[in-house]
């Protein structure tokens, strides 16, 4: 079996066979990358769910965290994953280590921090607003609320954000925390505070200004360790009033109410 890490033309030629022929299977493709989205995480198959409808669109993909950490010629797995799984698209890589080493036709890196919100904004103005955001970067909690408050704003208006390895949220050495108040600012517990927001305009609470994420948020799905959030125009108004009555008024009543 050739070995993503050998650069020998037989092997490649051997691999990227093997990737054209597996294009459409995610889990077969993070198989012959070695991407840890599968094995180690059940991530692909939650991929495949939500990306296969779109995999032939040409889409801007950005992914924080190339892999290798400091080794410059080490990483690019789930980034080689994208590139065969999105025929169409430009996939895009940042990490704080130099990944140059590993581009390819369709897919560039960048160097820098996904703490560094004028970082982010540079790569988006040069590559455009992505339409896929996935941060699989450092983990670290304040790291990712960063990177999210950076970049939500710039994702395309129907485009998807995911967040990987939300086991961090629980634990200290990555600014977690097990069991958290309330307002300790967490991975989870930041997320967890955004969905009623899907529901803001059933607050009855007529001074009430709606936040960007209430407005542009119209789905959040949370898998094992795995988040995926949609962003759309979530103005579907309120049930409460429409034509000016309210339609719970219609439910019949159980005999036994008063
Ligand atoms: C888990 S690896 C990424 C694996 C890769 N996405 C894959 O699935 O094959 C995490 C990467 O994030 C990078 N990283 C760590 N802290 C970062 C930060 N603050 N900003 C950007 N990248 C960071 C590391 O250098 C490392 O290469």
């Amino acid at each position: 079996m050739p070995n993503p890490r050998d650069t020998s033309f037989l092997n490649r030629l051997g691999l990227r066979t093997r990737a054209f022929l597996n294009s459409r299977k995610l889990i077969k493709l993070a198989t012959i990358f070695e991407t840890d989205k599968w094995g180690p995480h059940s991530y692909a198959r939650h991929y495949d769910h939500h990306f296969a409808s779109i995999r032939k669109r040409p889409l801007t993909v950005l992914e924080i965290g190339v892999g290798g950490y400091d080794n410059p010629n080490a990483g690019g797995e789930s980034l080689r994953v994208w590139k065969w799984f999105f025929p169409n698209s430009q996939i895009v890589g940042i990490d704080h280590h130099p990944k140059t080493a590993i581009e390819e036709p369709r897919i560039r890196t960048f160097q820098g921090s996904q703490a560094d919100a004028s970082f982010l904004e540079r790569v988006v103005s040069e590559i455009g607003r992505p339409d896929i955001i996935i941060d699989d970067g450092s983990h670290l909690n304040a790291h990712v609320i960063a990177a999210f408050q950076a970049l939500f704003p710039l994702l395309k208006d129907d485009g998807i954000y995911v967040v990987e390895d939300l086991q961090t949220s629980y634990w200290p050495s990555f600014g977690g925390v097990t069991h958290p108040a309330p307002d300790t600012p967490t991975t989870m517990n930041f997320f967890r505070g955004l969905i009623d927001g899907l529901n803001h305009s059933e607050y009855l609470d007529p001074g009430y200004g709606p936040t960007v994420y209430d407005r542009h948020m119209v789905s959040m799905h949370f898998y094992h360790n795995l988040m995926f959030i949609y962003k759309g125009l979530n103005n579907e108004g309120s049930n409460l009033v429409r034509d000016g009555r309210c339609p719970l008024e219609d439910i019949p009543r159980s005999s036994s109410s008063t």
